[in-house]
């Protein structure tokens, strides 16, 4: 099953339905710890006031480069994120919300 069948799978278990989110993955194997706590925290405080959610998950099965995020319903992985990166994202998936 590819990561992108995965994620919709682990999405549907967590009924988000359609709308927008962002997928953090809090494995360890893809950063440290500390580096995917700052990605999740920030992205929490960022989004609260707006219609994204924000999600974490066990792993996104890219376990390299990370912290790794993903944009949800319309899926893209991201690697690399960083709290301001994470900001971006929800910025993204914002405007998206509001262009549908
Ligand atoms: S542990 Fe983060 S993608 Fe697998």
């Amino acid at each position: 099953m590819g990561k992108k069948r995965k994620l919709k799978k682990a999405m549907a278990k967590r009924e988000v339905g359609d709308g927008p989110v962002l997928v953090v993955c809090g494995g360890k194997k893809c950063a440290p710890r500390e580096q995917t706590r700052a990605v999740i925290d920030e992205a929490r405080a960022y989004a609260a006031s707006s219609v994204v959610g924000v999600e974490v998950v066990k792993c996104l099965h890219i376990c390299e480069k990370g912290p790794i995020a993903a944009t949800y319903p319309k899926i893209r992985f991201h690697k690399r994120v960083g709290p301001a990166e994470a900001d971006v994202l929800v910025d993204k998936l914002v405007a998206r919300a509001r262009a549908v």
